[in-house]
């Protein structure tokens, strides 16, 4: 995938319903999205939003049980969502909550423009809703008179509302997939909603009678009632970069990049809000991408199931960046992966401590004992590694910007697989020992090319573990860089002279014993 030049990078994340605890899965869309900005920001522009979900009838009954308003209770819960996000190094650009003005007035003006434009009108809605997922369902997808995704019961709901004209656009919405294949991915993700548009799409109610907690019909409508939580809640990616047809931002941003979603919620993000977004004269995103579970014993992790592990324990047990790491290393992006401590405390004991942790270790001992920790001068351009590894940075940053990031992991592990097998072919002691003119130099270009290798390392992964990665960082001693643009990259970047530091272990052991516990 090449990156678009001429504008900005833009990647979102859905927004996060404000009610209940957050778990690991909250986390997983947002780390992605984290790593997905990092790293096109190395080489331009990126922007990336996330934030919160905050009206609908699950948040005010949620706040009536807590006896409080909506609003206080909201406001209440976002920082909670806030230092989720700080918790795992995800920075944002930008965190829009959707009870913000600045969402509620574009919200409004989205619902005049269309009902201007005829494609929503007014009419009457029969059906079942879970108010649990704020979805309707049509009686045929019930199972066992019960919402199909989360097993809850459902209500029979009847009343005037507000409908948006869906059905006119099933054509253009089967001719997009058509011509664009790769616009929804997983395949498996994309074949389901081809299916559901080759059964046929029905207009959908956009407006609620019998609650409040929602953006206010506009008053011109001579209508009462709020916008159904999910028309209001989808406006967000548009809202928060300034929509309106002639604003220079939301046209530099415009189109997103990737948005990224959960599975559960494709039919929202592939089938309602391309459909949406055309009413209003805008293109459908660039990529949807529609990943898989966190799964606890086969079944999705979720507060409802009663499974959710506490995400701040979590970052504070293992470190957030080997958190980042086997969310991404687990399972191909798009699957669903089993959740459990001892497969965190695999790949954080064998893939980071032995392979990763334990070069830098060995690397900068080794300079220090056999150099003061000083890099020394060597002709590095000669080095093997140059030419061995001189596409690598293109090749990690091609398949983690196509969000194949299990695949761009592997990649840069082979740099670290390289590095520590020329430690055991060369044996650096050995040569040290010798003490030869010729074992001298030897040592010299091996040592140059582990703390180059670390340096490119320290570099690649750091869009995926920010802080561990800056700690190598500052023990090969260097400041600024660490997120320079990667096509800079030359084998022998790295500047003779320069003072490493043996600092602490990057990934210090965890015994599985006590991660049971
Ligand atoms: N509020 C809606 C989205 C509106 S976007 C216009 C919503 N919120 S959510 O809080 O329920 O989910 C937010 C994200 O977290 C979704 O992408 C969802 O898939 C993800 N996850 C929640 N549980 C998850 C797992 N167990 N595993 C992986 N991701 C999960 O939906």
């Amino acid at each position: 995938m090449s990156l678009r030049m001429d504008r900005s990078y833009y990647v979102t994340t859905p927004i996060y319903y404000i009610s209940g605890n957050p778990h690991i899965g909250h986390a997983y869309t947002t780390v992605v999205a984290d790593v997905l900005a990092r790293t096109a920001r190395t080489s331009g522009p990126a922007f990336f939003l996330t934030g919160t979900d905050e009206h609908g009838q699950k948040v005010a009954n949620a706040a009536a049980e807590h006896g409080k308003t909506p609003q206080a209770w909201c406001d209440e819960l976002v920082p909670r969502w806030q230092s989720l996000f700080a918790a795992y190094h995800v920075e944002y650009d930008d965190f829009i909550r959707t009870t913000q003005p600045r969402h509620e007035t574009k919200v409004q003006r989205v619902f005049e423009r269309l009902r201007e434009s005829g494609d929503v009108y007014l009419g009457k809605y029969e059906g079942w809703y879970c108010v649990a997922d704020e979805t309707f369902w049509l009686e045929s997808k019930l199972v066992n008179g019960k919402c199909p995704t989360c097993g809850r019961e459902v209500q029979w709901i009847s009343e005037d509302d507000w409908f948006f004209r869906l059905s006119k656009y099933r054509d253009r919405l089967l001719e997009h997939f058509k011509a664009h294949p790769q616009w929804l991915r997983p395949q498996s993700v994309y074949n389901e909603m081809m299916a559901i548009l080759e059964e046929g799409l029905d207009d959908f109610s956009i407006s609620r009678t019998n609650f409040d907690w929602g953006i206010p019909i506009p008053e011109s409508s001579g209508h009462a009632g709020v916008i159904y939580v999910w028309f209001d809640a989808l406006l967000n990616y548009i809202t928060a970069i300034g929509w309106s047809e002639d604003d220079a931002r939301f046209r530099s941003l415009w189109p997103a990049s990737v948005q990224l979603i959960g599975k559960e919620i494709a039919r929202f993000h592939t089938i309602i809000w391309p459909a949406v977004l055309w009413a209003l004269g805008e293109a459908a995103p660039e990529l949807v991408f529609a990943h898989g579970w966190i799964t606890v014993d086969g079944q999705k992790m979720g507060k409802s199931m009663g499974n959710a592990v506490d995400p701040f324990a979590l970052a504070e047990r293992f470190g957030a960046d080997s958190l980042r790491y086997f969310l991404l290393r687990e399972a191909p992006f798009g699957s669903d992966f089993s959740y459990s401590e001892e497969k965190i405390a695999q790949r954080h004991n064998s893939d980071l401590g032995n392979d990763f942790g334990n070069l830098a270790r060995r690397s900068l001992s080794m300079l220090q004992k056999y150099n003061d920790g000083i890099v020394p001068q060597v002709a590095a351009a000669e080095s093997p590694f140059a030419s061995r590894f001189a596409e690598l940075p293109r090749r990690v940053r091609e398949k983690l910007l196509d969000l194949r990031f299990r695949e761009a992991l592997e990649e840069a592990w082979e740099l670290v697989t390289a590095l520590n097998r020329r430690i055991d072919d060369e044996k650096p002691w050995a040569l040290a020992k010798a003490g030869d003119p010729a074992s001298t130099a030897q040592l010299h270009a091996l040592l140059y090319d582990l703390c180059e290798g670390l340096r490119w390392l320290a570099m690649l992964l750091h869009p995926v573990m920010p802080e561990r990665t800056a700690a190598l960082w500052a023990q090969l001693g260097l400041t600024t860089g660490i997120d320079a643009d990667w096509t800079t990259l030359r084998w022998g970047g790295l500047a003779a002279g320069t003072q490493t530091h043996v600092g602490d272990a990057l990934f210090p052991r965890i015994e599985l014993a006590e991660a049971h516990g």
